[in-house]
């Protein structure tokens, strides 16, 4: 006798249109419909394209000083390092990520303090850039080999980011890891909850209709929960994104990259 189980799935009513996977080392690539991820593989049509074109331009951009290129030559130069944000700074004990070390070099180029931080659109092109050219490796964050001071430090704020992680937050009352643990391939609105790694980053999300970093993304979480957003550069948001990033150890980096 065939077993009822096969017969009862066979007439479930409306059986869901896409099975998404549900394992916890997969990019957020994967939980993009098809025709996404078709666009997000086809240079000639992503938007992310126009981007890299803008960062190639900056980086070697020399109108108001010395342009990133003559300090650090080719931009295949720095594939390492990008995957060894964020880094303690020593100095002042805190956190920095890529975007935070473009804008302190983007000074040195001669160019004024960015207004809108983070999400300004060089600062962006040029992450998407660095991070094109780190595509493939693993992240590689470390603890500096400066002192073991400055190593509890940086345990420290490690220890605080996976604190975060689980903690619940906001209006909703749920912690990262209820969605991005517990709930992967959920449908949440018009998404699809992934892992929740740090892999794809920066973004080209269609429903921003620009490129995004890493800390954009989070604060929307935040506010996905309806919690009070931190700030841009938040030392919080720092402590997240080297928890994620010693979380996603063993999935390569594959941003920049489209979202819904
Ligand atoms: C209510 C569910 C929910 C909670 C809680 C939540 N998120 Fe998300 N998050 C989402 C959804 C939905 C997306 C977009 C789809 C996806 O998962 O990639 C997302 C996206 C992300 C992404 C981008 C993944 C990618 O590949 O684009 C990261 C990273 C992330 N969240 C981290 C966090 C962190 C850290 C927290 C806790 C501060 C958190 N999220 C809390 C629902 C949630
Ligand atoms: C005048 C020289 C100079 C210019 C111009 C410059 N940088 Fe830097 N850059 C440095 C120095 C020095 C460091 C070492 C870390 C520090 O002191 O911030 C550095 C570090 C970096 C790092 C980390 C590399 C590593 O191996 O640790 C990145 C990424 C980077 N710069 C990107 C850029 C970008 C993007 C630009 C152009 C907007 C740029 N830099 C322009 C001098 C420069």
């Amino acid at each position: 006798m065939a077993p009822l189980r096969v017969g009862a799935q066979a007439i479930a009513p409306n059986p869901p249109a896409v099975t998404w996977p549900t394992t916890a080392n997969l990019s957020g690539l994967d939980f993009l419909p098809p025709g996404l991820q078709a666009l997000n593989n086809d240079p000639g049509s992503n938007p992310v394209t126009l981007w890299l074109e803008r960062g190639q331009q900056a980086w070697s951009d020399a109108s108001t000083g010395p342009s990133c290129a003559s300090c650090h030559g080719p931009v295949q130069a720095l594939r390492q390092a990008v995957v060894g944000f964020p880094r303690l700074r020593v100095p002042d004990q805190r956190l920095i990520n890529l975007e935070d070390q473009i804008q302190t070099c983007r000074q040195r180029s001669g160019k004024a303090a960015a207004t809108d931080g983070l999400e300004n659109e060089e600062v962006l092109a040029l992450s998407a850039l660095l991070h094109q050219t780190a595509k493939g490796l693993a992240w590689d964050v470390k603890a500096p080999s400066t002192t073991p001071a400055d190593q509890a430090v940086w345990q420290a704020h490690l220890q605080q980011g996976a604190n975060m992680f689980a903690q619940r937050l906001g209006r909703m009352n749920l912690a990262c890891l209820h969605c991005h643990v517990q709930n992967i391939g959920r449908q949440l609105r018009a998404e699809v909850i992934s892992p929740g790694h740090p892999t794809g980053f920066p973004v080209y999300r269609m429903s921003w209709q620009r490129l995004g970093s890493l800390d954009r993304r989070l604060r929307a979480c935040y506010s996905g929960v309806q919690a009070s957003m931190p700030p841009p550069g938040d030392p919080v948001l720092r402590e997240l994104e080297l928890y994620l990033k010693v979380r996603a150890s063993g999935i390569p980096l594959d941003g920049p990259s489209l979202r819904r």
